[in-house]
């Protein structure tokens, strides 16, 4: 467990209590990093720390980001290289609009999508530069890295889970008209990859034209696959339209399993509520239940789902509770209905 930053230390405390109410006898290991440790040491992610985490099952991260740091220094040297390091390739990011959960739109209907973003790629891999620095000509370029293997891999795990959802239907989000060489990439692999899945359906929208579909009709997404910065950005989107931010969890997943993969909240570190008891920890019991559903306890995290559904269903929009009070609810929910079922 990474609680990191600003609110991530609240809300991870709130998943933990829930996590073994679930999983009693789970071990947990707590690595202090983040905005106070590069502070005291100037460290971000010491090797002996990553080589430690790499023998651990699953990471469980609050967040990461502080405004007493320059912006980008926790980010890339904490939870980027976090990423890349374990090859957290598939970005996995449900939007799901619970019943009873209002959208900020007049008529979402029903909503339930799963973005899978490219995790390791785009123009997040670090390749680029400043040329002319400090000159009236200076130039900053950050090339958007787009391999075979890179997009094959996200791409056939994106067919396979439309495949295993009842709608099976797959839709690639670009921007092709004017990224030609990684745009005719991606088209090409999702055409490719097609022909191993004759029932999904296979749908293609330009990443401004899909904020739009996103907003007037979410309904219609079911699997989307794009890439690092499209989902990053699609997915605050996606969040924000399904109930907010504070609902929104995901995975970071190396589907090879050779490396533990990483769940956190979409969320960030959320400077301007941090302290107060304010944010909402849903989003971090629902990226356990995400963490548990990837280690095989089936069972564990459909009865975190379930609490979090009934919560969700009977709290009370305007004031859903403090940090600690949603916490306690979901641990209780989860803890009746684990006795309940055992
Ligand atoms: P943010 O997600 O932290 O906050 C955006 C807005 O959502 C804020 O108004 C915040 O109060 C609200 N919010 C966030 N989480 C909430 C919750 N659980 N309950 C209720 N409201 C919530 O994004 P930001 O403000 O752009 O970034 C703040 C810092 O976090 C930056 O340093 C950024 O780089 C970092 N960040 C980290 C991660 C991560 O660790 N995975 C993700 C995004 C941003
Ligand atoms: C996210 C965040 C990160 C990203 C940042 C903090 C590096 O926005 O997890 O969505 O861009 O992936
Ligand atoms: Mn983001």
């Amino acid at each position: 467990m990474i609680p990191g930053d600003g609110i991530g230390p609240e809300v991870v405390t709130e998943a933990l209590k829930v996590l073994t109410e679930v999983v009693p006898n789970a071990e947990i290991t707590k690595y202090d990093l983040g905005a106070s440790r590069w502070h005291a040491t100037g460290e971000l992610l010491p090797e002996s720390v990553l080589n430690e985490l790499r023998q651990h099952d699953a990471i469980l991260l609050g967040a990461v980001g502080d405004p007493s740091v320059p912006s980008g220094i926790l980010e890339r040297g904490l939870l980027l290289r976090l990423r890349f390091e374990l090859d957290h390739h598939v970005n996995l990011r449900p939007g799901r609009l619970y019943p009873g959960v209002r959208s900020p739109l007049a008529a979402p209907g029903e909503v339930d999508m799963v973005v899978v973003r490219e995790g390791t790629e785009g123009p997040y891999a670090g390749n680029g530069g400043l040329l002319r620095k400090d000159t009236e000509q200076e130039i900053a370029t950050e090339v958007s890295v787009n391999t075979a293997f890179g997009i094959r891999r996200v791409v056939a795990d994106a067919f396979a889970r439309a495949e295993r959802r009842p709608r099976k239907h797959l839709t690639l989000v670009h921007k092709t008209n004017v990224l030609e060489h990684a745009g005719s990439l991606w088209s090409r692999i999702v055409e490719e990859e097609s022909l191993k899945h004759p029932d999904v359906t296979v749908a293609y929208s330009h990443v401004d034209a899909a904020t739009i579909h996103l907003v007037t009709d979410p309904g219609r997404f079911d699997v989307i696959v794009t890439d690092n910065l499209f989902g990053d950005i699609i997915t605050d989107l996606v969040a924000a339209v399904t109930g907010g931010i504070g609902l929104a969890a995901s995975g970071n997943l190396d589907i090879t399993r050779r490396n533990p993969s990483m769940f956190e909240p979409v969320h960030g570190s959320a400077p301007d509520i941090a302290g107060q008891n304010l944010a909402d920890p849903t989003a971090a019991v629902l990226s356990v239940a995400l963490l548990l559903d990837h280690l095989g306890e089936k069972e564990a995290a459909r009865r975190i789902e379930a609490s979090v559904a009934f919560d969700l269903a009977t709290r009370d929009q305007n004031s859903p509770g403090s940090t600690q009070a949603i916490g306690d609810r979901l641990a209780a929910l989860v803890s009746s209905n684990t006795r309940q079922t055992s």
